[in-house]
């Protein structure tokens, strides 16, 4: 099929490329010169471990195109919005971008049947405004707007992509489904096909009960810390039995990322809106935020001299995303008392370059943001950080003292080897 894109971050680059894979003919609309000429020379912008193959060899294949033209939506059969939908304020998803881009498509589609597929998390009713814009702006179209979410993650986004466990599909007819699942054909998983509604509620139900599985987890972290528990001796406990299970349950520094916090805003002020009381939801939000203090008074409480090392800065590993990553508010509060910070992240220090400037200092590797510290942080459980030598590290550090936020050490071992090792959920050793 001929297919476009409008929009190239994570769920559209990674998305198109994986279609392009499949054999199809993908165009993806962009607007910033800059980015795109990078996307056409094979540089995928972001760090997705093996994103930028496989837009080498589609670009090779010349089945993938870049360009700031939506000439490419007369040809398609299918046509994706793919752009971002920030939060306001109140929480309210910004469907700004979304409608606009909705207009320009209707202006440019071709005069064959197309589906217009959103793949942007969007409230419940969007995809039937993106319907009725589109038939205002051109009136004898011949087109059927589809829900289809998209549920990789940052890290692990082409596998989630070429092997997701579910596809959905929410449209009005069956036309518009059947079209869809042909040009899924190639991709595992089940198939879930219903209503628009119906596709964009689980968009948002499936990100806010993972976002609730995390913060019922750091509520258990912290009720075993003040009784004296191992969470992850209780987790594990609990999520043994299967209709629980253990997947999504790891306690820490919070959640963070582009989408949980979001997204649990934002279906937060659609049930509020609609008259539903949406406590459950604003208990996760809260307990996201109460855990990330709570980290930094145990920051302080167990590191009271001031020069510090940080190992990680994305808001979890194998990205080098950063928006809403937990290290970046509580280095924030660190910094208002006065901690001299070095850090260290294996992709994220530019991003954080650009924000925190001068403010904080930068080191090319672990051993040098840990070296002469009077402490250590972790925020981010990338693996070179697991698999340090914990007898270097120990040489490394002015001060034997660890503060992990992800649970990558055992206490005992680490008490062994010497070290004041305060995690989350544990007592400190
Ligand atoms: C999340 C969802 O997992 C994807 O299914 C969804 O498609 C995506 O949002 C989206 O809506 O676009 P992502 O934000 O990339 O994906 O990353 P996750 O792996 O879900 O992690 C989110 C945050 O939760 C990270 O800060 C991570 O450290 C934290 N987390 C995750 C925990 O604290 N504990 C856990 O057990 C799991």
């Amino acid at each position: 099929m001929t297919i476009t894109f409008v929009g190239h971050g994570y769920v559209g680059l990674v998305t198109a490329c994986v279609f392009a894979d499949l054999g199809n003919e993908v165009y993806v609309i962009g607007h910033t010169t800059e980015k795109l000429n990078k996307l056409k020379n094979g540089d995928p912008i972001i760090y997705e471990p093996g994103l930028q193959e496989v837009l080498k060899r589609n670009l090779d294949s010349k089945r993938l195109h870049f360009t700031n033209s939506y000439e490419a939506v007369n040809k398609s059969e299918v046509v994706f919005i793919a752009v971002g939908t920030p939060p306001k304020p109140s929480g309210e998803a910004d469907l700004s971008t979304v409608l606009e881009v909705a207009q320009q498509i209707g202006k440019n589609l071709g005069n064959h049947y197309t589906v217009v597929s959103c793949k942007s998390t969007v409230p419940v009713g969007t995809n039937r405004k993106i319907e009725a814009i589109i038939k205002e702006v051109v009136k004898t179209a011949d087109f059927d707007v589809a829900s289809v979410p998209e549920f990789l993650r940052e890290g692990s986004a082409l596998k989630d992509t070429f092997e997701p466990d579910r596809i959905v599909i929410g449209a009005n007819n069956e036309k518009a489904t059947n079209l869809l699942l042909k040009l899924h054909e190639g991709l595992t998983g089940e198939r879930v096909t219903g209503t628009l509604e119906s596709a964009e509620l689980i968009k948002y139900a499936a990100n806010s009960i993972l976002a609730t599985k995390i913060s019922f987890a750091n509520l258990i972290a912290l009720l075993s810390e003040k009784v004296g528990a191992n969470v992850e001796e209780v987790l594990t406990g609990i999520g043994l039995d299967r209709r629980i299970g253990n997947i999504f349950l790891s306690p820490g520094v919070g959640y963070g990322g582009s989408c949980f916090p979001k997204d649990v805003m934002a279906l937060t002020h659609i049930g509020t809106t609609l008259g539903v009381d949406m406590g459950l939801l604003h208990g996760v939000t809260d307990i996201n935020l109460a855990i990330k203090d709570l980290f930094y008074e145990k920051i302080k409480a167990t590191a009271p001299d001031k020069n510090i090392g940080v190992w990680g800065l994305s808001f979890k590993p194998d990205t080098d995303d950063i928006r809403e990553a937990p290290a970046f508010y509580v280095i924030g509060k660190l910094l208002e008392d006065d901690y001299q910070i070095t850090a260290y992240d294996p992709e994220a220090t530019e991003n954080v370059k650009r924000l925190l400037r001068d403010k904080i200092s930068y080191s090319d590797s672990a051993a040098d943001a840990a070296k002469d510290k009077d402490a250590l942080i972790i925020f981010t459980e990338w693996n070179e950080f697991k698999q340090f030598d914990l007898n270097e590290l120990k040489k490394l550090l002015k001060k034997p003292v660890i503060i992990d936020g992800r649970n990558i050490y055992e206490p005992k071992k680490m008490k062994d080897m010497g070290f004041t090792y305060a995690s989350v959920g544990r007592k400190t050793t």
